[in-house]
């Protein structure tokens, strides 16, 4: 207990006690904690997908059919038919032979990794990826290297130097970066995996809906996917729903099914849920709109903002906006907030010291008269091109 109480309090003292904060409704780019309005900045509900008509009726039709609840784990008796007819469109999507779905990004990055991996092999990670990675590659027993952020020469001295002492190798990545919004050298990637004999996982969280002519995301826009032995990706961010899934070769997914602890000790996701993912899939090939006019927004907000001298980061719906110290982030959010802005600050661990920022997820029903207003808004707050913090 005591350790709690001391937790607790040095968070306190160190302003970083996270809480959290109850919204009465969310819908259409905005928030609303009570009977206040905010522009929502931190949702990855990247397309407006949560609230389509489309997915609130495929929602309807399945907990109809099927029930509310998968009632038990997939290999007991909660594989339902729908769920492998979302695996062969996630599959065809993804330009894979087989799928597998999990029931969050979460648990098939910490499963898979877990169940692929383990003592005498070894996994490069960038120092940048998700959480779920870390741990993924922490449960795997594999020896794991983190290499510097997109640098692939200080990947390719890393694998020069510690790839033949084990036996199976990964490298892997995001395809857009959570939070920095960028995206790495895949080519690089791919030619650095074949000379060093290693597999390449990407995890497509952030550009899966967005990138692509499809919008599969990266590996499909860069025309890779065929070279990308794993594709994990989510529903939970532009396809409105939640649930994950890893697109790979049919014996990779075969494999996954027989020793993934996260897929087989966990109830399966609720018909719902599936049937919603489906219709997301439906969405995103019939109204590619949502993705075009999302980035269009995207890089107008990255141009104004960086015209009123801000460091902006990245090339996506992900605008982070740099500002340093932890302490700057935190002011700025809270005068955005009393704005009617919900942006919120972030800062290390979650990103490297000294580069505390300000991430804006910007969605599809953000209009362009309110990034103006925002961008306007976030510039008088900093103290205008200066980037001096000295109005405090
Ligand atoms: C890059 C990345 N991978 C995985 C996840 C986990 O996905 P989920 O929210 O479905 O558990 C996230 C979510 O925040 C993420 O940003």
């Amino acid at each position: 207990m005591e350790k709690i109480e001391d937790f607790l309090t040095e968070r306190a003292r160190e302003g970083l006690l996270r809480r959290l904060r109850p919204a009465t409704a969310r819908k259409g780019g905005k928030i609303y904690f009570g009977q206040k309005e905010y522009v929502d900045l931190s949702s990855n509900d990247y397309l407006g997908l949560s609230s389509h008509p489309k997915m609130v009726e495929a929602a309807r039709e399945a907990a109809e059919a099927y029930g509310v609840g998968a009632s038990a784990s997939r290999l007991l008796s909660g594989d339902l038919e729908i769920c492998h007819r979302l695996e062969e469109r996630i599959a065809k999507f993804k330009g894979k032979e087989a799928a597998l779905v999990f029931n969050s990004g979460y648990q098939a990055n910490v499963g898979a990794l877990s169940a692929l991996y383990g003592e005498g092999d070894c996994i490069f990670s960038d120092k940048l990826n998700h959480a779920s990675i870390v741990d993924g590659l922490m449960l795997s027993g594999a020896k794991f290297f983190r290499f510097r952020h997109n640098d692939m020469e200080h990947l390719g001295s890393v694998l020069l130097k510690e790839r033949a002492g084990f036996k199976n190798a990964l490298i892997i990545t995001e395809t857009i970066f959570s939070m920095d919004g960028d995206r790495p050298d895949l080519k690089s990637l791919i030619s650095l995996k074949d000379r060093f004999g290693c597999a390449l996982m990407v995890d497509e969280a952030h550009a899966t809906g967005i990138f692509g002519k499809n919008g599969s995301g990266v590996a499909e826009e860069e025309g890779l996917a065929d070279r990308v032995d794993l594709i994990m990706g989510t529903f939970g961010k532009a396809l409105g729903s939640f649930g994950a899934y890893i697109a790979a070769s049919g014996p990779m997914v075969e494999y996954m099914v027989n020793k993934c602890r996260s897929f087989i000790y966990s109830t399966a996701l609720p018909p719902a849920v599936i049937a919603c993912n489906i219709a997301a899939i439906e969405l995103i090939k019939e109204e590619p709109f949502r993705r075009v006019e999302l980035l269009n927004k995207a890089e107008y907000f990255r141009r104004i903002l960086k015209e009123k001298g801000f460091e902006i980061k990245g090339a996506s719906q992900i605008v982070p906006v740099i500002v340093g110290e932890n302490r700057v982030a935190v002011k700025i959010a809270e005068a955005l907030q009393a704005k009617g802005y919900w942006a919120l600050p972030i800062r290390p661990p979650t990103v490297p010291k000294g580069e505390a920022r300000l991430r804006f997820s910007l969605v599809f029903d953000h209009d362009i008269p309110t990034l103006e207003r925002l961008a306007d808004d976030i510039a008088k707050i900093r103290g205008k091109k200066t980037g001096s913090i000295s109005v405090y």
